[in-house]
């Protein structure tokens, strides 16, 4: 009965991994998936999570239980928490629900679901790019999906004159999807200044804002930094939707570990907003998975361990931003034509480099470097000791 079926593509950014690991080359090098790597180029457990868990391990007191429809409600408090700011006024007022859900795609997922059955709107605008799975995510929970204008390539950076014009024609209600920080795939971010346009004109239209938070302390290295787009918008008394992930910023990839707030205007309507959740998770996995909270919420609970990890996570933001300036200084030695400025421009884990797919086909051929047909890198991939192979292949692809 599916003989019918087509082979499906690889994705088109896992599917990435899939064709490196395939290489038997040693000089290849992965830079599709935004994963962090070391200097070595191996995956990195962080040593605050290697604690938590050994924490956890030790607590003979640990039962295996469900948890709950909402998941760990002491992460759930301390992510909100995180995320606004230990003084918003959200979180004194009561007015946010959070659940845990299964990292950055599941509370988006849940988040589009809950709109879809629950919001007067269903349109949602995407950026102009996004991330590939954004406009899957949302077609599958039901709600029409629209794109904004958002990069330039001309100038490899924001196009915000055509932002607030797609922005200002959306009709009055639309979802708005807005990357807090360190934009995927382009590295470029409004500034504070723009963010308080955008936020201004979205109010005055009444236009939904749902951030997605996937990077919080990855882009300056600081957690308070990459919330306060978020923390503009939650300070106004409006609502909005906010999908946190912890797979970089704790590297807590495997263990899908995230959560979604709805800021609400009362507790009252919280409360609802809350219930009803529950009916949108409880069909599709039941409760979440119990080991990855409670690894955060070890680690955020205690003042030690949260100052520990801050110091983790900015050494591995620091580490991406020496990349930045190493790949540019090795383009800059070799003479490479084009302004590659944008790699030290750009913000967090990616460079939207500006190479086409016919290029990175190029460089993925005769160079073994992995990266998505869109010219995309994850800085993250990179070391001191690949960085001069990367641009060497750069080099030779836009000088043929
Ligand atoms: C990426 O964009 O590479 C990451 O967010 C990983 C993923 O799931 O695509």
């Amino acid at each position: 009965v599916f003989a019918h079926l087509v082979q499906a593509p690889e994705d088109p950014i896992l599917g990435v991994t899939v064709a490196y690991n395939k290489d038997p080359s040693p000089v290849k090098l992965n830079l599709g998936v935004g994963a962090y790597r070391t200097e070595e180029g191996k995956p990195l457990v962080l040593n605050v999570v290697r604690k938590a868990e050994q924490q956890l391990i030790n607590d003979r007191t640990r039962i295996k239980e469900y948890l709950p429809i909402v998941g760990l409600v002491e992460f759930n408090k301390l992510s909100a928490k995180l995320i606004l700011g230990a003084d918003s006024p959200a979180i004194r007022e009561n007015r946010i629900t959070t659940v845990e859900c299964l990292s950055g795609t599941g509370s988006l997922r849940v988040g589009g679901e809950f709109l879809a059955k629950h919001y007067h709107q269903k349109t949602i605008y995407i950026t102009q790019p996004t991330w590939g799975n954004h406009p899957k995510i949302f077609t599958l929970a039901g709600l029409t999906v629209k794109t904004y204008r958002y990069y330039d390539p001309a100038t490899r950076g924001l196009n915000f004159q055509g932002l607030l014009e797609d922005l200002g024609t959306a009709p009055a209600g639309s979802i708005v999807l807005l990357h807090a920080c360190a934009h995927n795939p382009t590295g470029v971010d409004p500034t504070i200044q723009q963010w308080e346009q955008i936020r201004q004109l979205m109010r005055s239209k009444g236009l939904m804002p749902f951030f997605d938070s996937a990077y919080q302390g990855f882009a300056s290295g600081s957690l308070d930094t990459d919330a306060k787009p978020i923390r503009m918008f939650v300070a106004d008394g409006g609502e909005c939707l906010v999908a946190q992930s912890y797979a970089k910023n704790m590297g807590l990839y495997g263990e899908r570990v995230g959560a979604l707030s709805i800021v609400c205007k009362s507790a009252d309507v919280a409360g609802r907003v809350e219930s009803q959740l529950k009916l949108v998770i409880r069909p599709m996995y039941s409760s979440p998975p119990i080991h990855g909270a409670s690894i955060v919420a070890v680690i955020l609970r205690d003042k030690n361990l949260f100052n520990e990890w801050t110091l983790e996570l900015k050494a591995m933001a620091d580490r991406i931003i020496s990349m930045r300036k190493q790949l540019f200084e090795a383009l800059r030695t070799r003479g490479t034509p084009g302004d590659w400025s944008h790699i030290i421009k750009q913000i967090g884990m990616f460079t939207f480099t500006g190479l086409n797919p016919a290029q990175v086909s190029f460089m993925t051929k005769e160079y073994h470097i992995y990266m998505t047909s869109d010219g995309r890198i994850s800085m993250a991939g990179l070391s001191s000791k690949t960085v001069p192979h990367l641009a060497d292949a750069i080099h030779a692809v836009v000088t043929k």
